[in-house]
């Protein structure tokens, strides 16, 4: 289709973000910029795609385990990316010649046209890659890149989720639902409908035989409290 002015103001006043689940808890946001958040690309089975393949201008990292900043400072030197994280896994990420910005619970930074927000997390984070010589505290995201998306990292359930949706209103939430180290499905529901969001997108399932769980439970228990749930295959991506 050939663009008109008319048609152009229509797409520009009409948000299109584009959303891809890697498996695991890594998604490719596409909004104003491209964003990945906890690129665990290598090791990751439901992921077939390489760290060399990913192009971003954003590399956002909920916490320090393998299985979040996984190839993180790789994909953000090779692109020249900005890793935004919490400021002690941002000055490891600038030590090992990255860009990155440190932020902490309830600031966060704007980075092109996106702004990203630090939330708490409920949950323990060594900095793996240093052998857990270094203890970090894990968060979740907002991410505003043209709608507003949620990334809870790892965490069970709290009740200041209702606080987080609330004062970011999203459209989006990314919850885990694996157990074991973070929500199950039934808490993971209740987190849904206690961030209001329109979509609840499932994430941390099923990547290892310790976090397996049944999505479609969720979508039922989530849809019975009125909200969308959308579940994703590794690799699919949604618009939003
Ligand atoms: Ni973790
Ligand atoms: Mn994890």
């Amino acid at each position: 289709m050939v663009l008109d002015s008319k048609n152009f103001f229509f797409l520009s006043i009409l948000p299109i973000m584009k959303l891809k689940w890697l498996g695991h808890s890594c998604f490719i946001i596409e909004g104003n910029n491209r964003i990945i958040v906890d690129p665990f690309i290598t090791g990751n089975p439901m992921c077939n795609l390489k760290p060399e393949e990913i192009i971003v201008d954003i590399v956002a990292i909920t916490h320090g385990h393998s299985d979040h900043l996984g190839d993180g400072i790789e994909i953000a030197k090779r692109n020249d990316a900005t890793v935004v994280a919490i400021h002690e896994i941002a000055q490891y990420a600038i030590s090992k010649g990255a860009k990155a910005e440190g932020i902490n619970m309830g600031g966060g930074v704007k980075i092109g046209g996106t702004k990203i927000i630090m939330t708490p997390a409920w949950h323990s984070s060594g900095l793996d890659e240093t052998n857990f010589a270094i203890s970090t505290t894990p968060a979740g995201l907002i991410i505003d890149s043209g709608e507003v998306i949620y990334h809870a990292g790892d965490t069970c359930l709290f009740s200041d989720m209702k606080l987080i949706g609330e004062l970011y209103n999203p459209k989006v939430a990314l919850l885990p639902i694996g157990g074991r180290y973070t929500m199950d499905v039934w808490q993971a529901s209740m987190a849904a409908e206690w961030i209001k969001a329109e979509i609840a997108i499932p994430m941390h399932y099923n990547t290892f035989e310790l976090i397996r769980q049944d999505a479609k439970e969720f979508k039922k228990l989530v849809e019975e409290k009125g909200i969308k749930a959308i579940i994703l295959s590794p690799g699919e991506e949604v618009e939003i």
